[in-house]
């Protein structure tokens, strides 16, 4: 079966985009075996790490800033077309820290994902590594989840746990959370791509 294809949307360091790169490089059967191949890297920002990664794998990237646009819609409009323009299987939300629009969604739900470094629906939002240390939560973590038209909101596919350290700060949780992160991102892209799966309501499952 031919590689599922990936477009991958990254705002800043992009070491989980790098995680998938890698895992498929490292995969003995490559691409095919993996089961996935990341066909175009996008961003809302020049000038970050996670493009010049893109860059160096000789992946095609793309870039759409929302200052660009006239209007919210008219930039969610251009991303759409952007990351269609590759015929993605599945787009992969991997530190993009914008909220995309309903254009969007129509167009690539329930085949895109998002990683966030929280355990949904528990800290939601741009600040899910600092809202739970200020929360005083003991165990916090990371959920990769299917995108809708909410913020986080929805289904969820996996999880990881994490505990919160004594006298630690957000970023260095957000280092030990982004371990465990990458490792579930590769794993369920892996698994989504190679296997299927299902969305009943909020239930998913990988087939
Ligand atoms: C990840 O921890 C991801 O969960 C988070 O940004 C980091 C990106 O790291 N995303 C969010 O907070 C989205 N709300 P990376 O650029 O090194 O992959």
């Amino acid at each position: 079966m031919a590689a599922s294809r990936l477009v991958v949307l990254v705002s800043g360091s992009g070491t989980n985009l790098q995680a998938l790169l890698d895992a498929i490089d490292a995969h003995p059967g490559g691409a095919e075996g993996f089961g996935a191949e990341v066909v175009a890297v996008g961003a809302d920002r020049e000038n970050i790490a996670g493009l010049e990664r893109a860059e160096k794998a000789g992946i095609p990237t793309f870039v759409c800033p929302v200052k660009a646009y006239g209007s919210r819609e008219e930039w969610d409009a251009a991303l759409t077309e952007a990351t269609d323009a590759y015929a993605p299987d599945l787009v992969v939300s991997a530190g993009f820290m914008k909220i995309v629009g309903k254009n969007f969604i129509d167009r690539f739900g329930g085949r895109f994902i998002n990683t966030h470094p929280a355990l949904l629906p528990a800290f939601p939002g741009a600040h899910g590594v600092r809202d739970a240390l200020a929360y005083g939560a003991k165990v916090t973590g990371c959920t990769v989840h299917f995108v809708d038209s909410g913020v986080d909101t929805g289904p969820i596919i996996a999880q990881g746990v994490v505990e919160v350290l004594d006298g630690e700060d957000e970023a260095a949780l957000h280092e030990r959370i982004k371990e465990v992160e990458r490792q579930l991102l590769v794993d369920v892209v892996g698994r989504l791509a190679r296997h299927g799966y299902r969305i009943e309501g909020r239930k998913v499952t990988i087939q």
